[in-house]
């Protein structure tokens, strides 16, 4: 501290400053702790009295080793630490407080009635924060120096209490994020199968029933036959979209396997982007024990990875690899395009990317993205096997 470098004297008029009089107020109201070191009663009783206006816990120790054995209990904002003590004097004292790790940071105020003969060793102490104060002590002095501590004492405090609430936020944040995808892909399901079983199975027996008509009026009323087959295609056209929103809802091929899903979603790909694929599984069966939820999951990260693709990379090849141990499963998604852009992935409203992170934590798993300008880019996901992560939000659901 800067101000500690310099000697003041008891005539320096002491700055009158209101707050002194009104006691810090504690964030928790748990009120800072303040240690008073010092072998003579008197003294010691004088400063007690004097700090305890700021409303603070006040403790006390006759000797420096006494001082020693409290810091190794307890964390104090400040202590007050008398510098002639007979065994171990203040100085030696102080240096003993922040030569441990957790009073290393411990503020230290020297009282000490001998100007002259200290003023060398203050200027030589270096460690820690450190101030210093001259007996006879004046009240206002004490006070000012000893809350400037205090306040920043709870202003530490403050802080804490503020990262612990950030970080509590960020996992329910979490939490709802992972619960929300959960409802989501449900949500998706149920009205696939809605779909497929209501509407899917009308437009079949409307279907047969169109084709019969017009098998029917082939010779005998080419009209009714015109109208009969444009009622049919009109059928057939319908067919085909109900199936494009089921599948993107939720594709079918899901339910026969990872393995079957990627190979379609690739084939998809394929026919829209014109970009050909290589699909490389280490083995045929990688996708056995793997539950729905984690099937679900790598499908969805492949897909938005396909749609990165198509959107930012500007490639000429996608190459998907499947690999798995006895413990995991890997995913690597690989183009041959621009790279990642360095700026590229902080965009305001990109959640591509985002959603694919909170898929992986999800389960478990670890992310990995290779990017060099002009050099492609790779995800790399893995997946542990064995473990269901059990996440709060998922035993709601
Ligand atoms: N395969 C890729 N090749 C090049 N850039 C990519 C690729 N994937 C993602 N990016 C970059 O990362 C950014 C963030 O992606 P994402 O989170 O999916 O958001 P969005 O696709 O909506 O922009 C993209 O805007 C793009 O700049
Ligand atoms: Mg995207």
């Amino acid at each position: 501290m800067g101000h500690a470098m310099k000697i003041e004297h008891q005539e320096v008029p002491v700055f009158t400053n209101t707050r002194v009089h009104q006691a810090p107020v504690a964030p928790d109201g748990v009120p800072a702790s303040v240690l008073v070191v010092d072998d003579n009663p008197a003294k010691q009783k004088a400063i007690v009295a004097v700090v305890s206006r700021l409303g603070v816990q006040v403790t006390t120790a006759n000797s420096g080793r006494d001082a020693l054995r409290l810091l190794l209990k307890q964390d104090f904002a400040v202590v007050l630490l008398d510098v002639k003590m007979p065994n171990i004097d203040g100085f030696e004292t102080a240096t003993l407080i922040h030569g441990r790790p957790r009073s290393a940071h411990t503020p230290v105020i020297f009282i000490t009635a001998e100007a002259d003969s200290d003023s060398e060793r203050f200027l030589g102490y270096t460690m820690g924060a450190v101030d210093y104060i001259f007996s006879p002590i004046v009240p206002e002095v004490l006070c000012a120096k000893v809350r400037v501590f205090v306040d920043l004492w709870y202003m530490q405090r403050k802080l804490i209490l503020q990262t612990d609430e950030l970080r509590e936020s960020k996992v329910l944040l979490q939490q709802l994020a992972s619960h929300q995808e959960i409802i989501k892909e449900e949500e998706r399901k149920r009205i696939a199968r809605e779909i497929h079983d209501e509407l899917g199975q009308n437009l079949l027996a409307l279907r047969i029933d169109a084709s019969m008509l017009h098998a029917r009026t082939g010779s005998m009323h080419p009209k009714l036959n015109e109208k009969a087959e444009y009622a049919l295609k009109q059928i057939d056209a319908t067919i085909k979209s109900v199936r494009a929103i089921i599948n993107d809802l939720r594709p079918p091929v899901l339910d026969l396997g990872l393995q079957a899903a990627i190979e379609w979603q690739l084939k998809e790909f394929q026919r829209r982007s014109n970009i050909p694929c290589q699909l490389q599984v280490q083995s045929e069966d990688f996708d056995r024990c793997l539950d729905e939820k984690r099937a679900t999951a790598l499908f969805r990260i492949l897909q938005e990875s396909l749609t990165n693709v198509t959107r930012h990379a500007k490639a000429s090849a996608v190459r998907i690899e499947v690999s798995r141990d006895a413990t995991r499963l890997y995913m690597n998604i690989s183009d041959n395009g621009i790279g990642m852009q360095q700026n590229g992935t902080k965009r305001g409203n990109s959640f591509g990317l985002q959603g694919i992170k909170e898929r992986v934590r999800m389960l478990d798993g670890e992310l990995k993205l290779e990017s060099d300008p002009g050099c492609g880019t790779t995800l790399k996901v893995s997946i542990p096997l064995d473990l269901l992560p059990t996440g709060p939000s998922e035993s709601r659901v």
